[in-house]
């Protein structure tokens, strides 16, 4: 069995949030239980000299798109034993500022990046049965197959794709013309991408990918329902034959507390006074009143959806309470950056702020706090819940999506974490004043020590990708 996959961002090459972890350990995963596969991603301008000099030029030709015929060239590059497929073209992907996407012209840089991967298979030694997309960026790659490349060549004629939700709120939607002044799309066909009077690439590859997951069980279900689906309910209910919830899962080698090196100091289940030496360390470093105050560790993108206005609700009411302190890592919405740095200076020695996308501080903040919060919205799967668990940190989330499957409530058996249920700022104060009242009690180093043993490991996801791959191959 051969897989492709196609990533719009892979660690450490280049990332912008949680898609990136999983693009970097799913494929070692699947490769690690036997499977061919491969990677295919943009060769963006911001990636590193250390990794171009991994890289060899493999092929070059030109990607038709209506018009237009655009340079493409394919370096190729082994890291950490996985083969990687960079697509070149300077002027869609070398762009000054360095963001991955918010550029006018987003629809036509990944409507190239997708068909310069059907392209690509003409001229590399590796022909996939399967093409596994992700998110819209890469969402046209089934489109495009089913439209312009199926019965033309019989190259494309077996392969087969699995397409990947990891956000239903960003679906690639565009103005009509895009479709045949971008896409080359024959008029015929238009109904596929078209969906509420716009080209919406997310809806295309829904109708013709073989297979549709997301990434929890929980998220599944959910994204049926007008509440969590930003208005593609209807299409997935009709599409439900197709649709699963496989759970990701976390690189335990980078994850690992024993030999992360952005520890202040190692630890293990085995030596928890290191952990408690690292709070220490953490307190120190942040400005924060070095005392066993419990200490609550945020590590998130600054926006609402995260249920960060929650948060913001019941701040001062959470304060006034006593023994509490909060450490802030994160960027984003610019109001919910000024309030975490207004609670900064209102609460010195108790609060710290850090805005910005600081990986070790991150791992630094796992591996020091005693409760990781997490209150999202909507959380599609989110990894950071698990990180915190494999560092000790103990989750309190939101009963939504991926957090409501990896995440029971100490209260009761196999508890890994504290849980609330409702979109509500008091329920989740109820539970975070529970979580002090139980850091008191000797349970605490319990539940720490049961969270480093929760096993969150890629090793039963990867098995359950390679179901669904057979069963999409009919092997
Ligand atoms: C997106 C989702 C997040 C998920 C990640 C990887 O970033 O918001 O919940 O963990 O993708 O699938």
């Amino acid at each position: 069995m051969k897989i492709l996959f196609a990533f719009s961002e892979v660690r450490p090459f280049a990332a912008s949030g949680g898609l990136s972890d999983v693009a970097g350990s799913l494929p070692k995963a699947i490769r690690s239980r036997q499977h061919a596969c491969r990677v295919v991603m943009p060769l963006y301008g911001s990636i590193k000299q250390e990794y171009r000099s991994l890289m060899r030029l493999i092929a070059e030709f030109q990607v038709p798109l209506s018009w237009r015929n655009q340079y493409c060239g394919v370096y190729e590059a082994t890291y950490n034993g996985v083969k990687y497929y960079f697509l070149d073209n300077e002027y869609y992907f070398k762009r000054d500022d360095k963001q991955l996407y918010g550029y006018y012209d987003d629809g036509e840089r990944f409507a190239f990046f997708s068909k310069a991967v059907l392209e690509m298979l003409k001229y590399i030694d590796y022909q996939p049965d399967i093409i596994h997309c992700n998110d819209w960026e890469t969402a046209l790659i089934p489109v495009f197959l089913n439209v312009s490349y199926r019965g033309n060549d019989e190259i494309y004629d077996r392969i087969k794709t699995v397409f990947t939700i990891h956000n239903i709120q960003y679906q690639g939607q565009f103005p009509n013309d895009i479709s045949w002044d971008v896409l080359g799309i024959p008029w015929y066909s238009a109904s596929i991408l078209d969906y509420n009077g716009c080209v919406n690439y997310m809806k295309g590859a829904i109708e013709t990918s073989d297979m549709v997951t997301t990434v929890s069980p929980t998220y599944a279900q959910e994204i049926m329902n007008p509440w969590f689906s930003y208005g593609l309910d209807p299409l997935l209910r009709e599409r439900q034959y197709k649709l699963a919830g496989i759970i990701n899962g976390i690189d335990m080698t980078v994850n690992n507390p024993e030999t992360d090196p952005a520890m202040y100091h190692n630890f293990s289940v085995k030596t928890l006074e290191n952990r408690r030496e690292n709070k220490r360390e953490l307190q120190k470093a942040m400005g924060l009143e070095q005392n066993d105050d419990m200490l609550i560790g945020i590590v998130t993108r600054l926006a609402s959806h995260k249920g960060l206005d929650l948060v913001k609700y019941i701040f001062d009411e959470m304060m006034s309470k006593g023994g509490i302190q909060v450490v802030v890592l994160g960027s984003g919405d610019r109001d919910l950056e000024d309030f975490f740095q207004n609670m900064e200076r209102k609460y010195p020695g108790k609060v710290k702020t850090t805005i910005g996308f600081i990986p070790d501080l991150a791992q630094k903040i796992y591996g020091s706090v005693d409760l990781f919060l997490m209150p999202s919205k909507s959380e599609p799967c989110g990894l950071a819940q698990m990180i915190a668990l494999r560092y000790g940190a103990i989750p309190l989330v939101r009963e939504t999506g991926g957090l409501k499957d990896t995440i029971q409530d100490l209260g009761g058996e196999n508890g890994n974490g504290f849980t609330f249920q409702s979109y509500n700022a008091h329920d989740m104060l109820g539970s975070i004043l529970r979580a002090k009242e139980y850091y008191h009690t000797e349970n605490w180093q319990k539940a720490v020590e049961h969270a480093m043993y929760c096993d969150f490991s890629w090793g039963k996801s990867a098995m359950e990708y390679i179901k669904l791959y057979k069963k999409v191959l009919g092997a």
